[in-house]
């Protein structure tokens, strides 16, 4: 695509486009050397790959926000470099050093600066850094060689016409182990949730909710996306638990709910047969932003919190607090904000 053709900002949904260059670095006989950017957006590796047989991989997502005054900024890269580094340790491939990590994340959205969606359109510039297995290699054992790379695509809001609730249905199936990969962000969690994301489609839901693998009694994650549950009594609360995926986006909102908005924050058990307790509930992450949750289907019955049609007053506020810091509006905490220079 060239650099002229306009785009229909406002109505990208989260799909893939390609753009222009990307980045790759390789990891060989004890270190990764130095990186490039390619324009190549296909990866020719060998058929004995890990990363194909094994699930030796892990993935990140972040975004690159445009600014009233047309900068762009990068909402706490490190946070997924230090998360990356977890899942590679999970899986046993190479660490991408936090430094290695923010550098190939400034360069690919340096080098695709007119595909960073103008502010106002609620659009950004989603970026994909992964690790994967690479080389010959039969048995179940960590690959020879690993490649790092980060794309960046374009994307939309995920919000259609503004934030609206949605409902969700309780899961049958689990997304993890108790004692398994549920903290990394590992490929196989993925592949294990596109079932039960189908079936909970089919049923009219936008996706489901996971229970904890050990006893299904207390809420885990919601779909690709963390939990959390206001009280009537004010408190922001989500879950615990070593099988949930430690979401940047939750922990954002916890210091803000706690800092800006003077709530106090519990993170602890949510029971499903607790729900009653929240009087607002929502999922939050990277893609999701903050998704107010308007019901949850358990056992046959559909409970609702705040409403099926308006979003609560405290998720409202959370959400305009939490868009307004990403797209430079209000400002950050210390260090949550890398402006790309
Ligand atoms: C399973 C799962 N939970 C939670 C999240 C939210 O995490 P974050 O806020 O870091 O994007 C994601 C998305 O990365 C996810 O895939």
């Amino acid at each position: 695509m060239s650099k002229n053709v306009s785009i229909d900002w406002s109505s990208l949904s989260f799909s893939y486009t390609k753009t222009d260059l990307r980045y790759v670095s390789i990891w060989k006989d004890g270190k990764w050397d130095e990186g490039k950017l390619t324009e190549d957006n296909m990866i020719t590796i060998s058929e004995a790959s890990t990363a194909i047989h094994y699930g030796q991989q892990c993935f990140e997502g972040l975004k690159a926000y445009r600014t009233p005054n047309g900068d762009v900024q990068l909402f706490r890269p490190d946070e997924n470099a230090k998360r990356m580094i977890q899942s590679c340790n999970r899986v046993m491939m190479p660490e991408v050093p936090v430094e290695k990590f923010i550098d190939a994340c400034m360069q690919v959205v340096k080098a695709n600066l007119h595909w960073v969606p103008p502010y106002g359109t609620g659009a950004t510039l989603y970026l994909r850094p992964y690790v994967i297995g690479i080389g010959h290699n039969l048995g179940v054992k960590s690959a020879p060689e690993f490649m790092f790379g980060v794309f960046a695509v374009p994307v939309g809001p995920y919000f259609k016409g503004g934030m609206a609730p949605v409902n969700f249905t309780i899961a049958d199936m689990d997304r993890a182990a108790p004692h398994g990969t549920g903290a990394a962000k590992v490929g196989g969690n993925y592949a294990g949730s596109m079932l039960p994301n189908y079936e909970a489609k089919k049923r009219g839901f936008a996706d489901c909710i996971y229970l904890d693998p050990a006893t299904h009694t207390k809420i885990e994650e919601v779909g690709a996306a963390n939990f959390f549950g206001i009280t009537s009594d004010g408190k922001f609360v989500t879950p615990i638990s070593p099988s949930i995926l430690p979401s940047i986006t939750k922990y954002s909102l916890m210091h803000l709910a706690k800092e800006y908005l003077k709530l106090s924050v519990e993170e602890r058990d949510c029971y499903i047969d607790n729900l009653d307790e929240f009087t607002e509930a929502g999922a939050c992450g990277t893609a999701a932003v903050i998704t107010p949750i308007g019901g949850i289907e358990y056992k046959g019955q559909l409970h609702v919190f705040h409403s099926e049609t308006e979003v609560g007053p405290v998720t409202k506020k959370l959400y305009d607090t939490l868009v307004g810091i990403q797209f430079g509006e209000i400002d950050a905490p210390k260090g949550w904000i890398y402006k790309v220079e």
